[in-house]
């Protein structure tokens, strides 16, 4: 750096208040830009959401209604897919910014984690269908813990919704149970296991850094966003995140997460 011509090599510690400031004005625009994202990423998505459910419930009252002309019911089909998609974009977007900025906070509240991964599952639910794989969830009826809503429901919909991207059509399955780790350190443990493409050893090691991917646009759309997101909540819970598989083997995402802000280490 400091050989640069408008650093004078001279004058050290004039280099190092032009680095500082440089530095500064850096920050302050890397700040600026994450703003404007999300910003934006708002700005686009909010419109959308209306729109997806009149699009989801007209596509249902097509659905029922035997006289309706086969084209309507597939622009609508693919109507619902593309606002979907487009809304999960943004959404992409707005993860980004949040995990990448200061103000990136976990709201530790009590949650019933057996409930939302069930409800996460009655949402992807429709979308796994389509892909041809059925989702069999093993969960206790209740499963109270400290955590935060927002980011499990995030972890729980990343990896499901990987599982029925990557699965083949072939059936997923989630498990929640309670490990007893100590005799007063308990953890919860959330598998999602699908029987598809499976990833190699190689590819599992760099597929949580962001935009890393092992398969093509063309394969399956996507940012590789996901398991970077995922990651850095799991992290930000106190929790760990492993992955098991090899190529054509399917897959099992197993993440682990402190169960009560009591037993949570550190
Ligand atoms: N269940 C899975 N089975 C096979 N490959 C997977 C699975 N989950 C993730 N991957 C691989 O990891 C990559 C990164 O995943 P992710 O961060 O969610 O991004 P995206 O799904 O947008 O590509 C994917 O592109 C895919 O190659
Ligand atoms: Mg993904």
């Amino acid at each position: 750096m400091t050989d640069r011509e408008d650093f004078p090599t001279s004058d050290p510690l004039g280099v190092i208040a032009a680095l500082r400031l440089e530095v500064a004005q850096l920050r302050e625009s890397v700040h600026v830009r994450d703003e404007f994202i999300s910003i934006a990423a708002h700005e686009l998505r909010n419109p959308m959401t209306p729109l997806l459910m009149t699009v989801q419930s007209m596509r249902r009252m097509a659905e029922r209604e035997p006289e309706i002309p086969e084209q309507l019911l597939t622009g609508l089909v693919r109507l619902d897919r593309v606002v979907l998609h487009y809304i999960n974009r943004c959404n992409s977007l707005l993860d980004i910014s949040r995990l990448s900025s200061d103000r990136f906070r976990i709201e530790w509240a009590e949650v019933d984690l057996a409930a939302l991964v069930r409800s996460t599952v009655e949402e992807l639910l429709p979308y796994a269908e389509r892909a041809g794989s059925t989702i069999d969830l093993a969960a206790p009826k209740i499963l109270l813990g400290v955590w935060d809503e927002l980011a499990v429901r995030q972890i729980a919909e990343n990896l499901l919704s990987n599982a029925i991207k990557y699965g083949a059509g072939h059936p997923i399955i989630v498990s929640l149970t309670i490990e007893q780790e100590s005799e007063n350190r308990e953890s919860t443990l959330l598998e999602v296991r699908d029987l598809g493409i499976g990833i190699s050893a190689a590819d599992q090691a760099r597929i949580f850094a962001p935009f890393e991917r092992a398969v093509t646009r063309q394969q399956q759309p996507g940012f590789g966003l996901g398991l970077w997101v995922v990651g850095r909540l799991v992290a930000a819970l106190g929790g760990t995140v492993q992955v098991f598989s090899d190529s054509g083997q399917g897959s099992i995402f197993s993440v682990r997460l402190p169960r009560d802000q009591a037993t949570r280490p550190g």
